[in-house]
């Protein structure tokens, strides 16, 4: 027998910087002109943004002789599949995207994870620059590298780890969303707040109105407190071995809710529900108070995020739907819960924790 081992390991600087900044926007073409990052740009966006931003994108590209293309789909979940990923590939290769080019994602989670995953494939590896436009793409989506499709098996089935090259956050972006997109952001950046940060609890508490007034300082401090939550848990656990399943608060109650609601409950309202849920087990199990959970609630209510699970839904439904979800292991459902605001429980070192259905079924 003759072996040769291919000798692969080494350390690889991934590090990259999340610049938030009012009217960064217009800045991005000559910064990656300085740094020199590729000669052609493929500026993958769907048909709102593009109209919204992609166009002036584009000419700023144009006016720094950086050669550039706009592909735009259309928008909505239902668009982030594997056809689309193709489509937005041959586009690349009809315009002979090569190996300098570089993937410029502008939009929300689904432009991101999209164009990431492209990136992460064509030719073997592309950088890509983030430029996050809604909230939910500005606190979760744009960092950590998760790249996806979705299939009929479900969502984020098909993806990569792919670390983008720089996220570029422009707050005067998110002054044309609507109160819906603000609250699908809120709701993730209520779980950074009890996952991580009492402070950040507080502040939403204190300071609703501001967000909903689309207040350009409060909208900052937020987007910066869970930029930097975010980057703290992916910089220990970037391929989510233990400390990185803190980010699924409520979303192994709350993707069975979205899937049985038929995706008509939006992914916000689902983990909303999802995140009392799987509090009211936290606090059955003794490792959370109620007093707490009793601020989260009212927490949700002042975001005019729901709190209670369709009494259409059935309990046994959502079990075998949690059995399904890739973050079950063989079959057993696994989640992260709370002990305190700020802090989640850490059992036998796992922040996963191993959940009897008859607990379950009895909770709901
Ligand atoms: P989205 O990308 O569908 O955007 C929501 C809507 O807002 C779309 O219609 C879009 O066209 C529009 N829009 C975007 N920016 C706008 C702007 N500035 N003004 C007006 N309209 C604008 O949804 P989303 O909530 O941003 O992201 C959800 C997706 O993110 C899901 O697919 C989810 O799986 C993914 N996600 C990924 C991660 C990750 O770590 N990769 C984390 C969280 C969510
Ligand atoms: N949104 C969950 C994660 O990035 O791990």
């Amino acid at each position: 027998m003759e072996e040769i081992r291919v000798n692969l390991k080494k350390t690889e600087d991934k590090s990259y910087n999340i610049v938030i900044h009012e009217g960064v926007l217009k800045e991005i073409p000559s910064k990656l002109k300085e740094a020199g990052l590729g000669h052609k740009f493929a500026i993958i966006t769907d048909s709102t943004v593009e109209s919204l931003y992609g166009t002036d994108l584009s000419e700023g590209f144009t006016k720094n002789d950086l050669e550039n293309k706009i592909i735009s789909f259309p928008p909505g979940e239902q668009n982030k599949n594997r056809d689309t990923k193709a489509w937005i590939e041959d586009q690349m290769l009809e315009n002979k995207f090569a190996r300098d080019s570089v993937v410029i994602a502008l939009g929300g989670g689904v432009v991101g994870d999209i164009a990431g995953y492209v990136a992460a494939s064509y030719t073997r590896g592309l950088p890509y620059v983030q430029i996050p436009t809604t909230l939910v793409a500005c606190v979760d989506s744009s960092i950590g590298g998760k790249t996806a499709v979705d299939t009929a098996h479900g969502k984020n089935l098909i993806g990569a780890f792919h670390q983008p090259w720089a996220v570029y956050i422009d707050v005067n972006t998110l002054l044309t969303l609507n109160d819906k997109e603000i609250r699908e952001g809120l709701a993730e950046t209520i779980k950074y707040g009890v996952i991580s940060d009492d402070e950040l609890f507080s502040f939403l508490e204190g300071n609703m109105h501001l967000i909903f007034s689309y207040d350009k300082k409060a909208l900052t401090h937020i987007i910066k407190r869970g930029c930097q939550i975010k980057a703290e848990v992916v910089e220990k656990d970037e391929k989510e071995s233990n400390l990185r399943k803190i980010l699924n608060f409520g979303h192994t109650i709350g993707h069975a809710v979205e899937n049985l609601s038929e995706y008509k409950i939006s992914h916000g309202a689902a983990i909303s529900i999802g995140m009392v849920a799987e509090g009211k087990l936290a606090v059955e199990m003794g490792l959370w108070n109620e007093e707490e959970l009793n601020k989260l609630i009212k927490l949700f209510n002042k975001a005019s995020l729901p709190t209670q699970i369709p009494e259409y839904m059935d309990a046994n439904d959502i079990i075998d739907t949690m059995k399904l979800d890739k973050k079950s292991r063989s079959g057993q459902i696994e989640m992260v819960l709370p002990k305190r605001i700020g802090e989640m429980a850490l059992i036998d070192k796992s922040y996963g924790i191993k959940i009897e259905e008859s607990l379950i079924e009895k909770m709901i």
